[in-house]
């Protein structure tokens, strides 16, 4: 099998398994134990992760609220905010935002709050899959409470201008979050300079362990109060009770170590190539494969991503015949929903060419002789479905 799927999960770095190994049976302490020193040693390693983490993305560690993955971190961001309202107001995002977005704000709309999901940019436009700055700056209102737009598209790779997006949100004084789970580990992120108020991330898309993941709360400058998701023994003052998760903390601070180190080196460059080398294997085996999103070559799209239709071809045949080759045809949470790409048809693509669309998700663990591999499967699998054969 080879994983091309690495937008819905990465393999687990095994640096990361063996800085965690230790968390199950030596440093195995509940970090809330304040009487000994099992606890206390769990409570360190737990300071230091959010040390590492926060500063890997300009924050401090106090800011940072671990929880058990994006889904829970995008929950708290928007509810957390929302239902601190004393009336319902008005939520900007856009319609390709992930589901762990899009459902929580759906909720509030049902409430009463007003919603704007805005549009991106259209497939045959300039900028396939970005949401205009100017047009986000033109939604918004007093009764704007929160603008969520997320950082790392996980379909069609597409980065936003959050830099842009942030300077306005910071200008009329309105809360900015960002789902930055595609993003994080894989570009250099600064929430300061991106002025951004609440950032989502997991663990598992960059090589760290599952159910694992944190919300950057912003508490420099203008502190944001969030009303609590999950009450209990209240750990992480109150904003998230629950055992921490030590294990998946230490991974997580691994995993980021990592990324960082990779970020310096060549790891990017090399998974851009790896994508470039699959696309255009693709492409001379079954001619021009037009491109879901931006152009490969835009620096606002993630180097590891790709994601392109297969005209004449049906995206779930190919797979079922290439089945060595693990890819999909969308996010991981929807796929077993037979509903089409929403990514897709925001960009304005028709139900067929949204039908024979793959994404791939290029990981640090493939490798040039993989990737051809895979090309030539996919390749042979589109000419038997032509039925040209090989
Ligand atoms: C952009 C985005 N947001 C949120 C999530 C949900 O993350 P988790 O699996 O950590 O709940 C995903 C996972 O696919 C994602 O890609």
């Amino acid at each position: 099998m080879i994983y091309l799927d690495n937008h819905a999960t990465t393999r687990v770095d095994p640096r990361v398994v063996q800085a965690m190994t230790p968390t199950f049976d030596l440093n195995y302490g509940n970090a809330g134990s304040v009487t000994h020193t099992h606890g206390m040693d769990a409570w360190e390693l737990v300071e230091s992760a959010a040390e590492n983490i926060s500063d890997f993305i300009n924050a401090s560690p106090d800011e940072i609220v671990f929880t058990s993955g994006a889904t829970e971190s995008n929950n708290l961001a928007i509810r957390g905010v929302c239902e601190r309202r004393k009336t319902p107001g008005h939520i900007v995002t856009s319609q390709v935002e992930h589901k762990a977005v899009l459902d929580p704000v759906a909720r509030f709309e049902k409430l009463g709050f007003s919603v704007t999901r805005l549009p991106v940019g259209r497939f045959d436009s300039g900028a396939p899959g970005r949401v205009c700055p100017e047009q986000l700056a033109d939604a918004l209102t007093d009764q704007t409470a929160l603008v969520s737009v997320m950082l790392g598209n996980n379909e069609i790779g597409t980065l936003q201008d959050i830099a842009a997006i942030g300077e306005i949100c910071a200008q009329r004084s309105i809360l900015l979050h960002t789902d930055a789970t595609q993003a994080m580990g894989k570009i250099p992120i600064d929430v300061e300079a991106l002025k951004i108020d609440l950032m989502s991330f997991s663990a598992h898309k960059f090589y760290g362990p599952k159910g694992v993941g944190g919300l950057y709360v912003r508490q420099r400058g203008k502190r944001v109060r969030l009303n609590s998701q999950i009450d209990g023994g209240g750990q992480q003052a109150g904003i998230r009770s629950g055992t921490l998760n030590v294990p998946g903390i230490v991974g997580m601070s691994r995993a980021i170590d990592l990324c960082s180190v990779e970020l310096c080196g060549d790891d990017p460059d090399r998974l851009r190539g790896l994508r470039d080398l699959l696309y255009e294997r693709l492409c001379e085996g079954l001619g021009e494969l037009p491109v879901n999103g931006l152009a490969l070559s835009s620096a606002d799209r993630l180097g590891c991503n790709l994601n392109c239709r297969f005209p004449g071809l049906n995206a779930s045949s190919l797979m079922t015949i290439a089945d060595t080759i693990a890819v999909s045809s969308g996010s991981a949470c929807t796929s077993a929903e037979p509903e089409p790409s929403h990514v897709l048809r925001a960009l304005g693509l028709d139900e067929d060419a949204v039908h024979c669309s793959l994404r791939f998700g290029i990981g640090r663990f493939n490798t040039p002789t993989e990737i051809i591999e895979a090309a030539d499967c996919l390749v042979s699998a589109g000419k038997e479905l032509r039925g040209l054969g090989d």
